[in-house]
């Protein structure tokens, strides 16, 4: 028997979110601050859904006056305790009011906790007040225009193994495209070593396409700065300072960088 959870294993266990997902080269910060510098963005920013905090501890050390938002204790009590610098709220990125920012970076998918076209929409006009006129939004998430005609994601189960603290954690994904609502809903079994009984989880992105993200966003007086697949933090090849970004958005994952029309 599984017990089965609307809340996220992952995002309600920092750590183990770090375990399983290691970012020591803290790339996802890199390419965030790569992307504020090349657009001239001011020093305060938002990262919104920031989860652990490494990125915006990162930006911190980079010089940056940071604020770190997420909508779980878990996680911003782990942020404040190991990501120090930055400070700390307590936010729903889908309605938030956190003071005035030059720019707000919005990474891994986070965004597309925005399930229904209102939650965008509260999204945006949040972003909207809290930026200067001409700050940037700089996200990074899955596209769902890789999923037209595609289903390498969907076929078969993912598995993933790994060790933490001593025990064996398993783990079997299986992703499905609800197409009325527009989300990728993903089942996620946990099985581990230690005689605990299986945990089954539930959750879901929201299927953003390009043309209906720039859509939104010049609804709420962004102009889109670039968009694109390639490269990027959780792309193969990886993001690397220096590289030339692509003119397409065909890939699994997209990048967006805009600017709040002054
Ligand atoms: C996949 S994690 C990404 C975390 C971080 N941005 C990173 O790149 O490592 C998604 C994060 O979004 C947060 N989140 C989900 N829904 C949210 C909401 N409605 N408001 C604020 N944060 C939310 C989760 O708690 C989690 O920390």
């Amino acid at each position: 028997m599984s017990a089965t959870h609307d809340r996220n294993l992952l995002t309600d266990s920092p750590e183990l979110y770090e375990a399983r997902f290691p970012d020591p080269e803290r790339i996802a910060g890199r390419w965030a601050e790569d992307c504020l510098r090349r657009y001239g963005a001011g020093p305060r920013v938002l990262d919104i859904g920031c989860g652990t905090g490494r990125d915006a501890a990162y930006l911190h050390t980079a010089g940056r006056e940071v604020t770190g938002a997420d909508r779980s204790a878990a996680m911003l009590d782990h942020a404040r305790r190991h990501h120090p610098g930055p400070v700390y709220r307590h936010a729903d990125l889908r309605s938030f009011e956190l003071g005035d920012f030059d720019a707000v970076v919005c990474l891994d998918s986070s965004l597309l906790y925005c399930h229904t076209n209102d939650d965008l929409d509260g999204f945006l006009a949040s972003c909207r007040s809290a930026l200067t006129p001409g700050g940037l939004l700089v996200a990074e998430m899955r596209n769902g225009a890789y999923f037209l005609g595609r289903t390498d994601l969907l076929d078969t189960p993912a598995h993933a193994a790994f060790l933490w603290r001593g025990t064996s954690h398993r783990s079997t994904t299986t992703l499905r495209i609800d197409r009325a609502a527009q989300l990728l809903r993903r089942t996620r079994v946990w099985t581990t070593d230690d005689g605990a009984a299986p945990v089954e989880q539930r959750s879901a992105w929201r299927l953003l396409f390009p043309q209906e993200l720039r859509h939104f966003l010049a609804a709420h007086g962004f102009t889109v700065l670039a968009l694109y697949d390639l490269p990027g933090p959780r792309t193969e090849p990886r993001w690397r300072a220096g590289d030339t970004v692509a003119t397409t958005a065909d890939g699994d994952r997209l990048h967006l960088i805009a600017r709040l029309d002054p």
